[in-house]
């Protein structure tokens, strides 16, 4: 598979098949994604695995009903560690550098399991109150996304992209 095609036929997945993912996979998905690139090279992120369908139903709820995420067979909860950007980087680090940061990690994550012939979905409905809770997650990190993987189950169409010409400006807006 090419870069292009790659990128171009990544689709997020709402349907996996009932096959558990090798932990090896786990490995080379979370080592794709901190390679990304990160703001003081800080690497705000963290990765929380969660195999275990009580949890994945507890995340159900905590997102809105999203049933789907009880299908995956893996599903991995990013954390921004907004505490540690902040340090470095005042506000801006703890408001927007750390999100930046997870978002690329998780976008090198998601590009990799299509390349590995995985299907993903990003989900960013969900309370992050209740994630915490669920998750035990600390005090100065927020989940950011619950990102389902596992074999795609169903091959959706793309959807509308606006086009190049829609979204680009030369010089000024
Ligand atoms: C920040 C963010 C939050 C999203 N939240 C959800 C979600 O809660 N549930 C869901 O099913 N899809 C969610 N998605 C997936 C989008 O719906 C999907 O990317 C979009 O419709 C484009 O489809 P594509 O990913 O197949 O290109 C989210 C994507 C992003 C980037």
């Amino acid at each position: 598979m090419d870069f292009n095609e790659l990128f171009e036929n990544r689709r997020s997945v709402r349907s996996y098949k009932d096959e558990e993912l090798e932990e090896k996979i786990i490995f080379e998905l979370i080592k794709a994604a901190i390679s990304a690139p990160s703001a003081g090279n800080i690497q705000p992120w963290e990765f929380i695995i969660i195999r275990k369908k009580q949890i994945k139903e507890q995340l159900v709820m905590a997102a809105l009903g999203q049933t789907f995420i009880t299908e995956a067979p893996v599903v991995i909860v990013v954390c921004a560690d907004m505490e540690k950007s902040g340090k470095y980087y005042g506000k801006r680090g703890a408001e927007l550098y750390c999100i930046q940061d997870t978002a690329a990690a998780i976008e090198n994550l998601i590009l990799y399991a299509k390349f590995k012939g995985l299907g993903t979905c990003w989900i960013g409905a969900f309370s992050e109150k209740n994630v915490s809770e669920i998750l035990n997650i600390p005090s100065g990190l927020r989940p950011i996304a619950i990102i389902c993987i596992g074999l795609p189950a169903e091959t959706p169409k793309k959807p509308y992209k606006r086009p190049v010409e829609k979204v680009i400006h030369y010089e000024k807006f």
